[in-house]
């Protein structure tokens, strides 16, 4: 129970916060949000089917993950001798490999649109076939993490619901100039956005 709270609470609250920050600076991506839901019955009580239209949120929840993945690396320890096929690297019985998510999320090689740009029309266009292995928020294989669906969940129910009641507004240079600190999750550093209710 102690691992589900550590591992499920900084994750999903670190990636809001990177969502509001690129709400801030992206309002064209805010108002499409916006739009999607209007156009699927805005109303308080949001059923599973309005939920699963949202498909453009689906994608701008995929970018903010790909451009901050909210853990940056996990590491898989070797139970045999193995050879990677390419470089043909030798790796011994208790080596721990590094996979890079943050890394793997920005790298030119895996991406058709410039990995530096914060894009989630990527996902219905030329990404949209991307290499599966270049995305991976929340690990793969046996240990992949066991709240992904219950933290996909959590982040599309509460942004649908501010998208329905607030804008994010860029507070300024100053204190809205995002940069990022590493501590257990990959943390935004200056989010300062004004909130603007809707009427
Ligand atoms: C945005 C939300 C989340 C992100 C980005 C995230 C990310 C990750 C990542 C990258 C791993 C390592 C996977 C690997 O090594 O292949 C992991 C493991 C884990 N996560 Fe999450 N997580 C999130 C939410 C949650 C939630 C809500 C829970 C529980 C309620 C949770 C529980 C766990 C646990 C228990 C593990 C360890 C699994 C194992 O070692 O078998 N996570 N998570």
């Amino acid at each position: 129970m102690l691992a589900f709270m550590v591992a499920g609470y900084e994750t999903t609250s670190t990636a809001l916060a990177w969502f509001i920050h690129f709400m801030s600076k992206h309002p064209h991506v805010q108002e499409k949000i916006k739009e999607e839901l209007m156009s699927n019955g805005d109303s308080q009580n949001l059923t599973l089917d309005q939920l699963d239209a949202l498909v453009y949120l689906d994608c701008v929840i995929n970018e903010a993950f790909r451009y901050f993945p909210p853990i940056e690396g996990t590491i898989r320890t070797l139970t045999v001798d193995d050879r990677l096929p390419d470089s043909g690297i030798q790796l011994y019985k208790g080596d721990s490999v590094y996979i890079p998510l943050y890394n793997l999320a920005h790298d030119s090689r895996y991406w058709s649109i410039d990995p530096e740009l914060f894009c989630p029309e990527r996902f219905l266009s030329e990404d949209s076939s991307h290499n599966p292995y270049a995305l991976l928020p929340f690990g793969g294989g046996h240990r992949q993490c066991i709240g992904q669906d219950l933290g996909r969940f959590e982040l599309k129910v509460i942004i649908a619901r501010m998208m329905q009641q607030v804008t994010f507004v860029d507070g300024g240079p100053k204190v809205n100039s995002g940069g990022h600190l590493t501590r257990f999750t990959i943390l935004p550093k200056h989010v300062g956005v004004a909130i603007e209710f809707a009427q």
